[in-house]
């Protein structure tokens, strides 16, 4: 399954949460983390969840906001906030993003997924792929999908940096 909220969370929390991270000394560079993949083709990361610990105290406190407003927006019907892990990818147009999948060994997580880019223009491609579909990020939507089919960033055009915010959560019962 796979749900587009538009307008789910105020873009002054989005392009506040983009700044603070922008700003971040922690990224790193261990994503994807399977074992066949090489350094050219990981992307920087940073983590403020993990495994349900904060990690970065101030972000996650923001991300947490932006999730709730989502809940509020109709997110409640496909999730709890309980969540498992928060983080921010960023990718760009130097590598193709590998399809995968997330949480193959449960059955009770989706994914949030926010584009951090208020700005992004739909030239500059990036969307969301999933099961061979492209869904194109608006400024505020949240796109929450089950992350065990397969999915990836579709390509991006020009030279921008395109930060997502996501989280794995709880699934509710009514999905
Ligand atoms: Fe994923």
């Amino acid at each position: 399954m796979i749900r587009v909220i538009d307008n789910a969370v105020p873009i002054a929390i989005l392009d506040f949460i983009r700044s603070i991270a922008e700003k971040r000394e922690t990224w790193h560079y261990k994503c994807p983390t399977a074992a066949w993949v090489q350094f050219k083709d990981k992307h920087p990361k940073l983590d403020l969840i993990v495994n349900g610990n904060i990690v970065d105290n101030f972000l996650a406190g923001l991300a947490i906001g932006a999730l709730m407003s989502a809940f509020d927006k109709g997110g409640h019907e496909y999730f709890f906030p309980e969540v498992l892990y928060s983080g921010i990818a960023i990718k760009d147009s130097t590598r193709d993003d590998n399809t995968h999948i997330d949480h193959d060994d449960r059955d009770d997580i989706v994914k949030v997924l926010f584009l951090l880019n208020t700005d992004w223009q739909e030239e500059w491609k990036g969307g969301f792929k999933y099961d061979g579909d492209v869904y194109n990020f608006k400024p505020g939507s949240a796109i929450i999908f089950d992350p065990r089919v397969p999915h990836s960033a579709d390509e991006i055009l020009g030279d921008e940096k395109r930060l997502a915010l996501d989280f794995s959560v709880r699934k509710t019962t009514l999905s």
